[in-house]
């Protein structure tokens, strides 16, 4: 079995994404971060907590320079996959929150954070997709510093996630058990 053997494939509009079992599959959190995402050419972003790479590739392809970084080795293959596989260029970095990118500032960084509160610890790399809010705590205290003068932040919250995040709401979509918001941060 090679690694694309074990990848499903999914669509975003015309693009196909490959998406390996142990990584997180792109769907209504992912697409309302897509579907919204505006970027000027040029303009430096960091896809946090990449996946399969969907949101740093639709930013490449609106011809930003791309940094993507995921905890998960899986997540970090599939996004350099699907990069190639679209032309576009990213450079994918495994590693935890901002440390691949300790030095470094962006434009635009975009999160779709794992928000479900569960106590146990992540067995499998699949797993850090959807546990641990502290993961968005982090986060939330340690952005400003990562952002460019004028830079901004597009994050997902869950009305699950237990989590105020301060900002302005950009779009919202109502699900089955949960509300999802897009939040706008500003340094
Ligand atoms: C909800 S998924 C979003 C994936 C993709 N951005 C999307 O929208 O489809 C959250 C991603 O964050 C990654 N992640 C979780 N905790 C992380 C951490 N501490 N540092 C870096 N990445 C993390 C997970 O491995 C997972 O790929």
């Amino acid at each position: 079995m090679t690694f694309l053997d074990e990848c499903k494939k999914v669509p975003y509009k015309d693009i196909w994404f490959y998406v390996h079992e142990q990584v997180y599959e792109p769907r209504e959190d992912s697409f309302l971060i897509a579907d919204n995402l505006k970027v000027d050419k040029g303009e430096r972003v960091l896809d946090l907590g990449a996946g399969c790479g969907i949101l740093g590739i639709l930013a490449a392809k609106q011809g930003a320079e791309v940094v993507a970084t995921d905890i998960n080795p899986y997540a970090v293959r599939c996004a350099r996959i699907n990069a190639e596989m679209q032309k576009v260029k990213i450079d994918a970095r495994q590693g935890f929150l901002f440390e691949p990118v300790q030095n470094e500032k962006f434009d635009l960084i975009l999160f779709n954070p794992p928000y479900l509160k569960v106590k146990e610890k992540p067995k499998e790399w699949i797993d850090y997709s959807y546990s641990s809010s502290e993961t968005l705590n982090k986060f939330l205290q340690q952005y400003k510093a990562h952002l460019t003068q004028n830079g901004r932040a597009l994050v997902i919250n869950s009305s699950l996630s237990g989590i105020e995040v301060k900002g302005k709401i950009l779009d919202k979509k109502k699900l089955p058990f949960e509300e999802i918001f897009l939040v706008e941060l500003e340094r």
